[in-house]
This record gives C-alpha cells, sequence and structure tokens, in this order.
C-alpha cells in the first residue's frame, strides 16, 4: 500500500472512535482512542505511555533526547464534541468517508486530523533520520471539549517530565484555504448553568397562570437582561481589563480573506449583528461576549399543551479576552442573576468550566521560527496574524505552569464544521501539517 493510503487508512480508524468526553456512554470508545493513540505514537518510534486521571487517559510520548537542543511539546486531544443532532449528517459521524478531497467525520478538524498530521511529520523524519532536530514531547489529552480538568494538575505535578522550552498546537483554524495562519491569541471561557424553579410541578396555566410567575418568562427576561441595546454585554464589571485593540491589529485584519460576506455564507445566517463599534473578525477575536448555548422549558412536542413549567433551564458561556479574569466573571455573573430574580422563582447556579485568554506578541521567542515555518510551507505569501474566538484552556496553563509560550498553528478550514454537523477536513491538509511539523521543528532548532 502507498505510504498515503495507508495513512488515511490510519486517520479512518483514528476517526472510527466515538471519543465524545462529556457523554459517559462513549467511556469504553475514549479508552480505546487513547490505547490506539499509545500504540501508534509507539509505533512511530517514541516512548509513549498512558496516564490515568479521574477522567480520560492522558497519551504522552517523547523523542531521542539529546544535550543542547530544545525540547518542543506538541499538544493535541483525542476526544471530540458530541454528534447531535445526528439527523443533520449526511454521513455517520464515526463513519469516515472521504468526498471532493473533504474527510468528514466528526473530529476530523478538532482535532483528529491535525494532531494525525503532526505525528505523521514525525513518522516521516525519524523514519527518513533516525532523530528528529529537537527533543519532543508529544501530549494527547482526552478532556479538551470539557475543558481539560484533569491536565492542569497533571502538568503541576509533572513538572519536570514536562519541562520545555515552546509549545506547539495545532488546534485552530487558516483563515481561508492556501493562506498561511499564526495565531497569537485566544479567546477564554467561563461556563454556568442556571435552573429556575418556581411550582413544584407542572400546572394547568388556565387554572394558575396569571398568579404563580412563570419561570421560563422570568429566565427569558434574565437573558434578555445580558445585553443592551448596542449589544453590549450589561453586567456590571464586566469590562474591567479588558484590554483594547491595537491599531496594528485593526489595520493588520482589514484586509484578511474573512469578511462579512464570507462569514454569511459560511453560517447561513441572515444578517451579521454584534457590538457596536467593532468589525466582526474584532467582535469574534478581541472583545468578549455572553452566549446562551442551550434553552429549554415546557412543552416542545407537536401541537399545544396549556401547561405553566415547573422548571426552566439555560446554559451559558462568556468568552474572555485579556485581562479578564474567568473566576471574577463568574462571581459578577452570579451576582447578576441572584440581584435580578424576583421571589416567584428559585434559582439554581452551577459553575462549569473555566480557562483563561491567551495572547503573546507574534513577533518575540520563537513566534519568528513559526512564521518562518508558515513560509516555507507556502512560498512567497506572509502569514495571517490573527487571534481566534475559540478556546483552548489549557495554553493559560501552560504558561502559568510550565512557564511557556504556545505556538498555534492550525490548519483547519474556517467552513470545516467544528462542533457542528458534517464536520469536514481536506484529505490534502495531511500532508501540509506533516510538512509543517517538519518545517517547525527545524526552524525552532535553527532559532535556538
Ligand atoms: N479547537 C477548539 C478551539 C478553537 C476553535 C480554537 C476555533 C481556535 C479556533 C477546541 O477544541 C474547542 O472547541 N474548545 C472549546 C473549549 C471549551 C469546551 C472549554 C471551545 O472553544 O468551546
Ligand atoms: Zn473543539
Amino acid at each position: 500500500m502507498p505510504a498515503a493510503k495507508a495513512a488515511l487508512e490510519q486517520f479512518f480508524d483514528f476517526l472510527r472512535f466515538g471519543s465524545v468526553s462529556t457523554d459517559p456512554k462513549y467511556k469504553e470508545q475514549v479508552l480505546e482512542c487513547a490505547a490506539w493513540v499509545e500504540k501508534k505514537l509507539k509505533a512511530i518510534g517514541l516512548e509513549a505511555r498512558q496516564y490515568e486521571t479521574p477522567g480520560h487517559p492522558i497519551v504522552l510520548a517523547r523523542g531521542p533526547r539529546k544535550e543542547g537542543r530544545p525540547t518542543v511539546l506538541i499538544y493535541g486531544h483525542y476526544d471530540v464534541q458530541p454528534v447531535d443532532p445526528v439527523e443533520l449528517w449526511h454521513r455517520p459521524p464515526f463513519n469516515p468517508c472521504v468526498e471532493n478531497g473533504l474527510v468528514t467525520a466528526r473530529g476530523a478538524s478538532d482535532n483528529k486530523g491535525q494532531i494525525f498530521a503532526h505525528i505523521l511529520g514525525i513518522e516521516e523524519a525519524l523514519r527518513e533520520k533516525g532523530d528528529l532536530p529537537v527533543n519532543l514531547i508529544v501530549l494527547v489529552e482526552g478532556e479538551e471539549e470539557i475543558g481539560s480538568p484533569n491536565l492542569a494538575p497533571f502538568l503541576d505535578s509533572h513538572r519536570e517530565e514536562l519541562a520545555c522550552d515552546v509549545v506547539v498546537i495545532s488546534d485552530s483554524g487558516m483563515v481561508a484555504p492556501g493562506w498561511p495562519t499564526f495565531t497569537y491569541g485566544l479567546r477564554g471561557i467561563a461556563a454556568v448553568e442556571v435552573t429556575a424553579t418556581g411550582p413544584d410541578h407542572d400546572l394547568h396555566s388556565g387554572i394558575f397562570g396569571g398568579a404563580v410567575e412563570n419561570p421560563a418568562t422570568v429566565l427569558a427576561r434574565l437573558i434578555a437582561g445580558l445585553h443592551d441595546k448596542n449589544l453590549k454585554v450589561t453586567l456590571k464589571g464586566f469590562y474591567d481589563g479588558v484590554r483594547p485593540l491595537r491599531g496594528w491589529e485593526r489595520r493588520a485584519w482589514k484586509p484578511l480573506p474573512l469578511q462579512d460576506a464570507d462569514l454569511l455564507r459560511m453560517t447561513g445566517a441572515p444578517a451579521l449583528r454584534g457590538e457596536k463599534g467593532f468589525s466582526s473578525l474584532e467582535r469574534i477575536w478581541a472583545r468578549p461576549t455572553a452566549e446562551v448555548n442551550g434553552f429549554g422549558s415546557g412543552y416542545q412536542g407537536e401541537g399545544t399543551k396549556t401547561v405553566l413549567p415547573s422548571k426552566a433551564l439555560a446554559k451559558f458561556t462568556f468568552r474572555l479576552v485579556p485581562d479578564q479574569d474567568p473566576k471574577k466573571i463568574l462571581g459578577i455573573v452570579k451576582d447578576y442573576f441572584r440581584k435580578n430574580t424576583p421571589p416567584s422563582v428559585k434559582l439554581d447556579i452551577v459553575p462549569g468550566h473555566c480557562g483563561g485568554p491567551y495572547l503573546v506578541d507574534p513577533n518575540a521567542g520563537f513566534g519568528v521560527a513559526a512564521q518562518k515555518a508558515l513560509g516555507r510551507l507556502f512560498p512567497g505569501k506572509k502569514p495571517a496574524l490573527i487571534r481566534e474566538g475559540g478556546s483552548i484552556p489549557i495554553v493559560a496553563q501552560f504558561k502559568s505552569i510550565l512557564k511557556v509560550d504556545t505556538l498555534l498553528l492550525g490548519f483547519c478550514l474556517p467552513d470545516c464544521n467544528a462542533h457542528s454537523p458534517n464536520e469536514t477536513f481536506p484529505v490534502s491538509h495531511l500532508d501540509l501539517g506533516a510538512r509543517l511539523n517538519r518545517y517547525l521543528l527545524e526552524e525552532i532548532a535553527a532559532a535556538s
């Protein structure tokens, strides 16, 4: 079998595991997927092992070690998001196929394709040279999509083993196909779930409606109160510490190929709308938001049912930018809900995962080496310097615990449908990512 074909077959094997980290139903497949990653890393010549955690296992591998060269830690995740709504997939999510050069499967882009491409790059270098240009650590975890709750303690207790000069992550995007992209910032996140309970059981809305307040209405009012007419978040103190966008960023982002028309096409939304005074990219990459991720109450079946629901539930995440502190934001959010809830309902507020934002100077440290590697990958093109709106909570912890910066060099496409039905990854990006891996390790070695 030609090498490329074998690589694709293996990629398909990787994608066949339903490694959904959030749903206990998938526990077995998560474990099998971790074992597969460990086996693959061993097969290419790395020393690899798994570490148990209170949640899903961490897979850790090392390459040949030599004195005097830098240590690079490549991070990725083998867990994936749930597939719902599954009826909207054109193909079963864990039965990968290729069509028009795109692999469709849950996790194809986020993050199996990207970490697998790195593994292919390492495999190729070891096969050709029997060595790598740097001392290498590969860390692949199974809980990124649930906020990496067990990875920070692991970093803390394995500081010496994980000591490195820089972290490399490909779990973000390119601004357009063929467009080299270097990400120097990520948003942070704070999650919270709110349940409003009114009557202790569902009521007849004719017999009681008007006298007993409806918890769905109360929760809807609380949600609506999160934004003002300019779509700014109303919470007191929410914007404290938000770093203003710098002039060079605004200028650099204006000509990028990801403009409103592209966003409209990719999302299918009838129009774009967001915080007054900022462009769409600025809103996504450099401004904080309050989002409702889920909202439910009352009768959802066919026809009508005159019910006054007992409960209403909403799930929120707040995307954060430097220098907002997720813990402080959770406090502000709790205060808002408590202060604005009438005595007619009881409110339960359960905080979820938290992750700090991240921002570095793209031209400092190994940033220059990263841009050189991208330049070799796409000769004659200048890398786009961007931030991303998504979150990789562990990045801030690599900085605070291991004291190292992270190079974010993602190569999924903006319309890859990450977290949505019909997630895709271009077949050609396996090779692209493998070459990026090789150039990057070479440039990092050359810069040290
Ligand atoms: N790969 C994404 C993060 C991402 C997306 C970075 C787009 C840059 C651009 C990652 O797998 C992810 O989805 N993270 C979650 C984190 C959360 C569950 C704590 C996110 O951003 O929602
Ligand atoms: Zn994700």
